[in-house]
């Protein structure tokens, strides 16, 4: 069984010791929502950003972890939610099929990380948005968890946002950051940057 499946039961006890929502609202104040938007989170784990997000909007929710999913499912309405138990390297959607997505603490556990960015591109319309909440390398408290994640098996592959942004870029995105700390920061990625920076964000 892989870490996260063990962890599900105890997730979100430690995530709200640690205060783990605040950062997730503050990525989310980085991106302008429409009612119509697709939105899909992907590495949901048990759904701490998709419980937050409008209720109206179409949600897909993807996890390698069907035991993070199951905690997840309880915490968001379910007829507007499609739950994908799925590597995001290799996604079960339709290309253009999302207009936003969401990777929150999520990327630097997923091995072949380039192949799941790619995977967020391909699903991604027009004028949609896909927004990253990464730990930047260049910081000790991130090596300290790299270092205690690789312990555990976990691949700890983390990018600093200049490289993040690299990746998005050679897609034909254009890209923001938002520094959240010393070590967590936001990237946004998007062919319409304009149109999706929210008011209070970037
Ligand atoms: C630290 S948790 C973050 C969960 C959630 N986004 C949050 O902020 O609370 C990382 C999640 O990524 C999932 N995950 C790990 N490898 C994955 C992969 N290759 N594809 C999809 N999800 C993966 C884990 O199962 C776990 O639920």
């Amino acid at each position: 069984m892989d870490l996260f499946s063990l962890a599900a039961p105890f997730y979100d006890g430690l995530m709200k010791a640690v205060g783990h929502h605040k950062m997730i609202k503050k990525a989310l104040g980085q991106v302008r929502i429409k009612p119509d938007d697709v939105i899909c989170d992907i590495g949901a784990g048990t759904g701490q950003l998709s419980r937050l997000l409008p209720a109206d909007n179409k949600l897909i929710m993807v996890d390698s972890s069907a035991e993070m999913l199951k905690k997840a499912r309880k915490k968001v309405p379910s007829q507007t939610v499609k739950i994908v138990t799925s590597r995001a390297q290799n996604l079960p959607l339709e290309d253009n099929s999302c207009d936003l997505v969401f990777c929150i603490d999520a990327l630097h556990h997923f091995e072949r990380t380039g192949s799941a960015l790619a995977e967020m591109k391909r699903i991604l319309r027009n004028k949609g948005a896909i927004v990253i909440l990464e730990f930047d390398p260049v910081d000790r408290k991130t090596r300290i968890m790299q270092w205690l994640e690789e312990l555990a098996g976990e691949p700890g592959c983390f990018y600093s946002p200049d490289k993040l942004a690299a990746f998005f870029e050679k897609f034909g995105c254009s890209t923001a950051v938002v520094e959240l700390s010393s070590w967590q920061y936001v990237l946004l990625a998007s062919d319409d940057l304009k149109e999706r920076r929210d008011a209070g964000g970037f």
